[in-house]
Order: structure tokens, then C-alpha cells, then sequence
């Protein structure tokens, strides 16, 4: 993504955090977009993790092989797609982070700290390549960035996470059961939020934005005012301006 205008290119970085079903990377993509800022989804970081572990036949109750697998991945993404894809031992992997498999490991490998370890490092490798950055995860702004100059806690009832899921299935001609993703997402944020390791927090310094009431372009509008507000003077001046 080019960076527009003619801001000084000091440093900046937005964390967005929260449970699944926020929309936390449809916002914070557009977010990116809106601001001339580049984007990070380190959800698919642990998407490919978990391909790679499933792909490669690695025990995944063996954290110290999953770490090590992960660290010779070489995890990258090749910024010059939009959104950047990401790349696992120089293949780019699409379609196969949203799988079910993926999906029903993933919570299990995500808790273990030497592959968390791991993912902070590599995070925080790309934050110094790319300084001026919308970032969203589960402890972006609480362990990965905690100096970030804008942090974003991004919420809404399980109630309504559940039906906008369920909408995205039934447009893909899918019928479920609304009452069964409340559930499942319930349980979800109790593991996310109740792990030893980097667990879903609201960050220090956070900033609450509850969506539950807000359509899609009013979070977008709602989270980007809040940029514009609190990024240091200077940093986004010269950058798209509002819906540009
Ligand atoms: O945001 P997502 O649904 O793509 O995230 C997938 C999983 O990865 C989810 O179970 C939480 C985990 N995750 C994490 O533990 N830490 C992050 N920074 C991002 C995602």
C-alpha cells in the first residue's frame, strides 16, 4: 500500500484489539486505507501457524516443535498485495488459513508461550519495516506494542458478533445456527481472555469502542476520528483525508 501526502513519516502506530467478530480487521483494514497507513492481521499469523503445524504432520502438543517449526517457516507477507498475503516457506497461503481444521486448532496453539514468543518477535520485526501501521490481534497493544501511539479496544455482545457471523454464512449460502456461534464465540473469548500467555486484554491506555450499536462506516468513522485525535501532531499530516 503506498502511503499517501506528505506526512513527515514519523512513526506511527495504531493497535486495535479485541475479541473475534468485531470486525476488527474489516475496520482496521479500511482503517489502514483511510489514513495511509499500512496494515497487519496477526490473526492470519496464526492462521498460517497452525496450516503449517496441520501441513507438515507436527505434533501440536509439542510446543517446543511447533515454535521451532514456525521460526523456520520464514512467516512474511508480501506487502505488495493488497491486503499483503501472507507467505509460509516462500508459498503464499489464501484460502487455507479460513479452513476448519485451522479454525479448531488454532485456540490450542495460540496459548502456548514459545510459539507466542515467537509471533511477538516476527511482530515486532514487521513494526520496524513498516513504522506507520494499523496493527489488530489480541495483544497487539498490550504485549506486542505497548509504546503504541494509538491503542483501540474494539467490542461488541456476543449477541450481535454471532448474528453479523451468521449473516456472513447465509450470504455464502450456509444455514446455521445463530444460538450454536453465540456459544462457540462465548468460549472462544474465555479461552482467548483466560490463557497465561498474551491473553485478550483491554490494553493500558485503550481506548473502549463498543460496535454493538454501530453500523460498519460508523465504527470506520468513530475509529478514525479517534486516530486523527490522538496521533501525535504531525504524523498524519498530508495523509488521505476522510472517506479520501
Ligand atoms: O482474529 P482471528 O480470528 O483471525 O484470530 C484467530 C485466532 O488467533 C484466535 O483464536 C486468536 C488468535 N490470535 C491471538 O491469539 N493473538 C493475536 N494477536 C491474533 C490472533
Amino acid at each position: 500500500m503506498s502511503v499517501a501526502g506528505s506526512h513527515s513519516g514519523q512513526p506511527l502506530i495504531v493497535t486495535i484489539d479485541g475479541p473475534a467478530g468485531t470486525g476488527k480487521s474489516t475496520v482496521g483494514r479500511e482503517l489502514a486505507r483511510r489514513l495511509g497507513l499500512e496494515f497487519l492481521d496477526t490473526g492470519a499469523m496464526y492462521r498460517g501457524a497452525t496450516a503449517l503445524v496441520l501441513d507438515r504432520g507436527i505434533d501440536p502438543e509439542n510446543d517446543h516443535a511447533v515454535a521451532a517449526a514456525v521460526a523456520a517457516a520464514k512467516l512474511r507477507f508480501d506487502w505488495t498485495a493488497d491486503p499483503p498475503t501472507l507467505i509460509c516457506h516462500e508459498k503464499p497461503l489464501t484460502d487455507r488459513l479460513r479452513q476448519t481444521d485451522v479454525a479448531d486448532l488454532i485456540s490450542a496453539l495460540a496459548a502456548q508461550a514459545q510459539l507466542r514468543a515467537v509471533m511477538v518477535e516476527l511482530q515486532r520485526a514487521i513494526g520496524r519495516a513498516h513504522p506507520r501501521l494499523v496493527t489488530e490481534g489480541r495483544d497487539q497493544g498490550s504485549v506486542v506494542f505497548p509504546d503504541a501511539q494509538v491503542k483501540i479496544y474494539l467490542h461488541a455482545s456476543p449477541r450481535v458478533r454471532a448474528e453479523r457471523r451468521a449473516g456472513q454464512f447465509e450470504s455464502a449460502g450456509q444455514v446455521v445456527d445463530v444460538n450454536e456461534i453465540e456459544q462457540e464465540l462465548i468460549r472462544r473469548d474465555e479461552r482467548d481472555a483466560n490463557r497465561a500467555v498474551g491473553p485478550l486484554v483491554r490494553p493500558d491506555g485503550a481506548i473502549d469502542v463498543d460496535t454493538s450499536e454501530l453500523t460498519f462506516d460508523e465504527s470506520l468513522d468513530v475509529l478514525e476520528s479517534i486516530v486523527r485525535d490522538q496521533a501525535p501532531h504531525g504524523a498524519l499530516e498530508g495523509a488521505a483525508n476522510r472517506h479520501g
